[in-house]
């Protein structure tokens, strides 16, 4: 690998790594030396992830901290048990999402919030204690946030996501303006259709059932999207602050008629 593609040395957090984007991303950073902390609200299974990187011969290492995202204090708690084991946070990646499908009369005002609460306040939380430790570290770092292209174009059935992931877009551009002295970049990436678990569920598509050799490009693998977190936190993207990513295997203008 080139030099400057590289995360070799670093401590990441990624938020929402028990699977999917997540866990693929964990253990492509071990993969190339960096230090991964491996956290989402269920012990047992970032306790596996964890286990399967520090069991094999990759040379970075894994720790498991349990965290909710939607919650400041268990957020402080995940960065401090960072610095405790590893001494520093180099890269926080805001992967923790969540979502479910409903037209926008049948959702709820707490199905609303909890969306909301996951998506938007999470990378919130993330993004404002990781930076303020990278600030006091004065080392410098990468934020790397999730949005999609429900974001970016909007979604009939995600609209409570939508809307968060477009939040979460705009605040990528304002927190990079407010960490670019600190020498903090912070991106984003607004993926299609990955074949993860977490789409398993949300939308009764198994991706062991998709045959990419029909349907490359209207699904993703989780690793095609970890190469982009690799490339967003290394200094391969050195020039590149507050964008967003998009990735989703068909050209943008695919469907429309303009
Ligand atoms: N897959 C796609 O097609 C797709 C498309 C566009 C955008 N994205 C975005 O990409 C990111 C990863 O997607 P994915 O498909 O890999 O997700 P996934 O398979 O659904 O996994 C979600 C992860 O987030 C964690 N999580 C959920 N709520 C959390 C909370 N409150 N606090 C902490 N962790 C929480 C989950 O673990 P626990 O349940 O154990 O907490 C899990 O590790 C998400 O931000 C998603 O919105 C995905």
């Amino acid at each position: 690998m080139l030099e400057q593609f590289s995360v070799d040395g670093n401590t990441a957090v990624i938020t929402g790594s028990s699977q999917g984007i997540g866990a693929v991303t964990a253990k492509r950073f071990a993969d190339d030396g960096a230090n991964v902390v491996v956290t989402s609200r269920t012990q047992e299974k970032i306790d596996e992830v964890a286990a399967e990187i520090n069991d094999s011969d990759r040379p970075g290492e894994a720790i498991a901290v349990e965290c909710d995202v939607r919650d400041r204090d268990s957020v402080e708690a995940l960065i401090e048990a960072t610095v405790e084991e590893f001494g520093a946070v180099d890269c926080m990646v805001n992967n923790a999402g969540a979502s479910f499908m409903a037209g926008f009369d049948d959702i709820s005002e707490n199905g609303w919030k909890t969306i909301v609460d996951i998506n938007l306040h999470g990378t919130f939380h993330g993004a404002q204690v990781a930076g303020q430790q990278m600030q006091q570290q004065e080392s410098g770092g990468t934020i790397i946030n999730f949005a999609s292209v429900a974001g970016t174009m909007g979604s009939q059935y995600m609209s409570h996501y939508g809307a968060a992931k477009a939040a979460v877009v705009n605040l990528t551009t304002s927190l990079s303006a407010n960490y670019a002295d600190h020498d903090i970049r912070v991106n984003c990436i607004a993926p299609g259709l990955v074949g993860t678990a977490g789409v398993a569920s949300q939308m009764g598509l198994d991706p062991a059932d998709v045959d990419r050799s029909d349907i490359a490009k209207e699904m993703g693998l989780p690793e095609e999207i970890a190469d982009i977190v690799q490339f967003l936190a290394s200094d391969a993207s050195s020039y590149i602050v507050g964008e967003t990513i998009t990735a989703q295997g068909v050209p943008p203008l695919e469907d429309s008629q303009l």
